[in-house]
């Protein structure tokens, strides 16, 4: 990565500026990334929001979003008051040609002022409806003429369904070109994330049995204890089958499930994944109930605290449909991974926030110990643990001491805490000093995008054409509807309890 003497001068212009996620995760991303001096040295950063505020009233809320989320932000007053200094306000509507020309002074302003042309980076902070808009305003504006120097930034949803995300991904490429248009997915930005790459193609060992002969059936969870917060409105539009599986799920799955890739470059890796979405078996719309469940939260308890049903959530109906819990099984039709069935789910209010992929291995071809040996034996399994634990553990057998052969599963274990000095960034400090460095590996692609919502399209229609009768169907703080087994237990199979590295026990 080039050091912030090497990189050219950039403004970051920020649509949405006075918002939740710049206040949340892009300023204290950015003070983060100013901390360990990985941006540029002539750099500004440009609020665009309709609230009316001044200047000064914008830095001193986002100078609480930093404190509150920047690893360094608690500690930094003084370094607070320099970075702010980089940052500045332009208040007006984002379909007004005024907003655009203001925008375009103050560039000019910078450029002239540094003596040099700058990189413009323009990321959507903005309600998804604006997407489409702000692009054509750019374009209109002369904003991002320098193909060069000019990126995109934009946050998902990517479109709410196929045809929708096609309209989007082609009013992008009117303005931009596909090298300069980065999508985000978050998930990609975290360290164990990546990993999943490092673990898999740095090291021979595991490589060799990482296919149908020796993988019986992969599992990826992500679960979370939280509710949908204050997201009610736009979580009821959207569900769990698009807010989580068409991208982060689908994601893990990519990164599981692709073949070695050639070199590091962006496209190479891309290609590789997006070979995997176009290698899973398409579900026919008449299997649709036979391979998903969908599921909503009522009533619950968590960590001893009650929790209230999905439908009393602010912002949701009352006899709201949409589905905060969603699992699957899916096939990836290649010669790797032939019938071996991918088991997704995610949901919302589950009993515990663990995000982990489990690989379970076959049984041995012939069982040679003693009945009595193997009453406690299980087929080894290797599990990626995302968060909030990080790390990875191989489940296999050991003998249990004493004088007879009795086996005992046992784990081993490697924690990124105890490995590892410095902790991992948030996932934002990863992506954009990506963007910054215009290293577009971790973002999606539109034929990524659109490959993802090809492949969910008959899930959506045949849950849209029969609504269900039967939600709430499950009580915050459980494991989702009960028809989540059912999926695995058909097969021989069943989800993993999830692990707990830092502790000794698997928990509950
Ligand atoms: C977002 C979803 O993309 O990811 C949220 O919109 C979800 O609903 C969040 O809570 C989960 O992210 P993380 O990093 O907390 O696992």
């Amino acid at each position: 990565m080039k050091t912030n003497d090497q990189l050219e001068p950039n403004i970051f212009v920020i649509f949405g500026g006075a918002g939740d996620l710049t206040w949340r995760k892009l300023m204290p991303a950015l003070f983060d990334l100013s901390q360990s001096h990985s941006i540029p040295l002539h750099f500004s950063i440009i609020a665009v929001d309709r609230v009316e505020l001044s200047e000064e009233a914008l830095r001193k809320h986002l100078h609480e979003g930093v404190k509150k989320f920047a690893r360094s932000g608690k500690t930094a007053a003084k370094e607070w008051k320099e970075f702010s200094r980089h940052i500045s306000y332009v208040q007006g509507d984002f379909k007004s040609n005024a907003t655009y020309k203001e925008l375009s002074d103050q560039c000019s302003n910078f450029e002239q002022e540094w003596g040099a042309k700058a990189q413009r980076i323009f990321y959507m902070a903005t309600p998804p409806s604006l997407f489409g808009e702000i692009p054509s305003f750019l374009n209109y504006a002369g904003l991002a003429a320098d193909r060069e120097r000019s990126r995109i930034v934009v946050e998902k949803p990517i479109g709410h369904d196929l045809e929708s995300a096609r309209a989007l991904n082609h009013t992008l490429t009117s303005g931009f070109q596909e090298p300069q248009i980065f999508r985000i997915d978050h998930y990609l930005g975290k360290e164990t994330v990546q990993n999943i790459l490092a673990f898999r193609f740095a090291n021979p060992l595991f490589e060799p049995i990482w296919n149908r002969r020796y993988v019986d059936y992969v599992t990826i969870t992500v679960a979370e204890e939280v509710g949908v917060e204050h997201r009610g409105g736009y979580y009821d539009g959207a569900g769990a089958l698009r807010d989580m599986v068409q991208n982060h799920l689908l994601q893990l799955l990519c990164l599981v499930a692709m073949e070695p890739m050639v070199s590091f470059d962006a496209d190479e890796i891309r290609n590789k994944k997006v070979d995997v979405l176009h290698a899973v078996r398409p579900i026919p719309h008449d299997t649709v109930h036979h391979s998903t469940v969908r599921g909503q939260y009522g009533n619950g308890w968590i960590g001893g605290k009650k929790v209230r049903a999905y439908r009393e959530e602010d912002g949701v109906p009352p006899d709201s449909h949409t589905e905060t819990f969603a699992a699957m099984r899916l096939f990836v039709d290649n010669w790797r991974w032939q019938d071996v069935p991918f088991y997704l789910r995610t949901g919302k209010r589950l009993p515990l926030q663990v995000s982990e992929v489990a690989i379970q291995f076959r049984a041995v071809p012939h069982q040679a110990f003693p009945a009595e040996a193997t009453l406690d034996w299980q087929a080894s399994r290797l599990i990626m643990s995302i968060q909030p634990d990080e790390g990875i553990v191989l489940r296999f057998q050991a003998k249990h001491p004493g004088p007879k052969m009795v086996l005992q599963p046992v784990d081993m274990r490697f924690n990124y805490r105890e490995s590892f000095a410095t902790p991992s960034p948030e996932a934002y400090v990863t992506l954009l000093s990506d963007v910054i460095n215009n290293d577009a590996t971790l973002f999606m692609r539109a034929d990524q995008v659109e490959a993802a919502w090809r492949l969910l399209m008959p899930v959506l229609d045949v849950w849209k054409a029969s609504p269900p009768n039967d939600f709430p169907n499950y009580a915050g703080g459980t494991w989702g509807p009960d028809a989540t087994q059912g999926l695995l237990v058909q097969q021989g199979h069943s989800w993993p309890v999830p692990v707990e590295l830092a502790g000794r026990s698997p928990r509950r």
